[in-house]
């Protein structure tokens, strides 16, 4: 198991418990965490798994796939360094305790 924390834009968390190999954006939506939803079921096209990466982990993520970006542009929240589509991390025993922020809207 990995642990994630996500944390809401009001500042409340959300801890789950994900399986190794599964993306940020399926472990959120199979525990219903608000504010990921994934409409594209992780094909990149949707941008609707936005979330931000806690600095303090962003060197463990990585960094962005190729075309990430180009589907960010379509975000319906800020665009920061630390963006990134959800569905594209994929975890591994290193990110365990992995803290995720929650965009303000997605659609
Ligand atoms: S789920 Fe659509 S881009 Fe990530």
């Amino acid at each position: 198991m990995v642990q994630l924390i996500f944390v809401h834009p009001d500042g409340s968390q959300t801890e789950v418990d994900a399986l190794e190999g599964q993306s940020v954006m399926k472990a959120a939506v199979a525990n219903d965490v608000d504010g990921i939803v994934g409409e594209c079921g992780g094909a990149m096209m949707c941008a609707t798994c936005h979330c931000y990466i806690d600095e303090a982990w962003a060197d463990r993520t990585g960094p962005r796939e190729d075309g990430e970006e180009d589907m960010l542009e379509g975000a319906a929240s800020e665009v920061t360094e630390h963006s990134r589509l959800s569905c594209q991390i994929k975890l591994t025993p290193e990110l365990d305790g992995l803290v995720i922020h929650l965009p303000e809207e997605q659609l």
